[in-house]
């Protein structure tokens, strides 16, 4: 039995494709086959599967339902967690999502799932992205402090998910915790931040995190060791759709 994980499929089969990087880089070319291909060399029908978010390009379930089709017939549980780009998950409708697609799809919002002794918390996460003003030689020199104020509130309220996420999994007596964001837990400016501080009040054991896709993304935030935890991107451009495996 093995958790893996990977985010940002972005997957396209019936609705229009909106980003340029997916239609040009040669890392996306048959992104599919490949993630559907490497799937089934590794994942059993015992372990599971979590996708970080940006599942689908649809605007709404009708444009989803043969990407759901495709995540759907992948091997292994299958739990999405919510991405910016998920146009067809509205927040306060999770427990929909789960009663029209069980079992075989699970969407964790607002509460967790287990993996062994693990208790698995997630939330769409949220970090100012800019835009900054640079110098000449590209150094930030400052930023936009309206979407930088506004960003801040969105910060709070995902932090806020989280921790009665952890309460519920440890009223339910869970000691040891995964958590998964979809955005990078930091932005370029942070050493450090609420979600890094969440990782250490609960004594999470990882930090999964995906949405910093294309090359120049791929060091956004951190990586490797952090104050005692483990932090992994896995968007699935930077993993060449091979899911990263988290534990046995
Ligand atoms: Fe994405
Ligand atoms: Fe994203």
């Amino acid at each position: 039995m093995s958790l893996y994980a990977i985010g940002d499929l972005h997957l396209h089969f019936q609705c229009e494709l909106k980003s340029e990087v997916q239609l040009f880089d040669p890392l996306w070319k048959g992104h599919e086959e490949k993630f559907r291909e490497n799937c089934a060399r590794m994942i059993k029908d015992d372990d599971t599967l979590v996708l970080v978010g940006d599942h689908s390009w649809g605007k709404d379930l009708s444009q989803c339902e043969k990407d759901f089709d495709y995540i759907r017939a992948l091997p292994g549980k299958k739990i999405l967690t919510r991405g910016n780009h998920d146009m067809f998950w509205d927040a306060g409708k999770t427990k929909k999502l789960n009663e029209k697609f069980a079992p075989q799809l699970n969407f964790l919002q607002d509460g967790y799932e287990v993996y062994g002794e693990y208790a698995l918390i997630a939330s769409k996460g949220y970090t100012f992205e800019g835009p900054y003003y640079l110098d000449r030689k590209g150094r930030i020199i400052g930023w936009d402090e309206e979407k930088e104020a506004h960003a801040a509130k969105l910060v709070e309220r995902e932090a806020g998910r989280l921790i009665r996420s952890f309460e519920a999994a440890r009223a339910d007596g869970y000691k040891k915790f995964i958590m998964f964001l979809h955005y990078p837990p930091t932005n370029i400016m942070e050493s450090e931040s609420i979600f890094t501080q969440l990782a250490e009040q609960y004594d999470v054991d990882q930090v999964i995190y995906a949405h910093c896709h294309g090359a120049k993304r791929f060091h956004d935030s951190i990586q490797g060791q952090f104050n005692g935890r483990e932090y992994s991107l896995v968007s699935g451009d930077y993993l060449n759709w091979v899911p990263k495996k988290i534990m046995d």
